[in-house]
């Protein structure tokens, strides 16, 4: 059933664990997000990126994840979140169409832009209580892998600086705050590391519920202390695209005759279903619906 973001976010804040944010941009990867939060009774939350949003159109993409979430997924709270919103007619056309959540990319501006672009957003969304999240720092990579050969990362220069996020949520208001510590988008098994000092600083002069970008390719263990750190959204999205990749190229395979297009995709549903499930129960969500 969708619900606010708030809703969502202050019951995970009281118990201490994180909420999957999965990317979404059709009907299969939809289904398997929130199949696999009522077979575990999570609370989950569905995010398109712009470029999802220009795939299908808002209205279509907005219609399958409200129609699937108020009745395949009427057992449990499902929220839903505009992710790395840049362009300000996308952010204002989710905010009123029904997102409960927006974010508002402007990490890649100047400071006091980013605060200017970050206050223009959260005045828009103020009348109809939609919560907003800014971006602080730079998180890597593009909405896939990224090259990790080509040239040095120099990732320090990148890192969300915690008395600047303690500034940056005191002017702007945000309702969560997406950090940069060490995750890069794309997965990058054992590459990426979390700077869990300097997650715990932003976490205790904030005092807003923080999201980790860049989740796929990060170990449990990592999860498992980020949480404990404040991270209170994690965003996937790599994972599910392998994850339904790999059951489409077996699938694809096998039977020749096999021309059904439900039938061909059924694996890879079934295959991004099954690596929700493995986040959600690493995150702590299970059974809090
Ligand atoms: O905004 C989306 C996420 O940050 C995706 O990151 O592809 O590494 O899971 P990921
Ligand atoms: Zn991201």
């Amino acid at each position: 059933m969708i619900v606010p973001l708030k809703q969502i976010i202050n019951k995970a804040e009281r118990g201490k664990y994180a909420v999957g944010a999965f990317n979404t941009s059709n009907l299969e990867i939809t289904l398997a997000i929130i199949r696999a939060a009522v077979k575990l009774k999570s609370p989950v939350i569905l995010q398109t990126s712009e470029s999802a949003i220009k795939y299908s159109s808002l209205p279509a993409l907005f219609g399958i994840m409200t129609n699937v979430a108020n009745t395949i997924g009427k057992s449990v709270p499902i929220a839903i979140h505009l992710d790395h919103g840049k362009d300000f007619k996308i952010i204002k056309d989710c905010i009123k169409i029904g997102y409960d959540s927006v974010h508002i990319d402007a990490s890649s501006k100047n400071y006091s832009d980013n605060i200017k672009e970050t206050k223009k957003v959260v005045n828009m969304s103020y009348k109809r209580r939609v919560w907003v999240q800014a971006e602080l720092g730079a998180i890597l990579g593009a909405e896939g892998m990224i090259d990790l050969k080509k040239g040095k990362i120099k990732m320090k220069d990148t890192l969300t600086n915690p008395e600047q996020a303690y500034d940056f949520v005191n002017q702007t208001k945000v309702d969560t705050l997406a950090v940069a510590v060490g995750t890069i988008h794309g997965s990058f098994k054992g590459i990426e590391k979390v700077d869990q000092a300097r997650l715990q600083k932003i976490n205790k002069l904030t005092k807003v519920p923080i999201v980790l970008h860049g989740g796929s390719g990060l170990s449990p263990t990592i999860f498992k202390t980020s949480i404990k750190n404040g991270v209170r959204i994690i965003n996937i999205d790599t994972n599910l695209r392998i994850a339904f990749k790999k059951a489409l190229q077996t699938s694809v395979n096998k039977k020749v005759s096999k021309i059904d297009p439900r039938k061909i995709l059924q694996p890879s549903t079934d295959a991004m279903q099954r690596e929700v499930e493995r986040i959600i129960k690493i995150f702590g969500s299970k059974n809090k619906a």
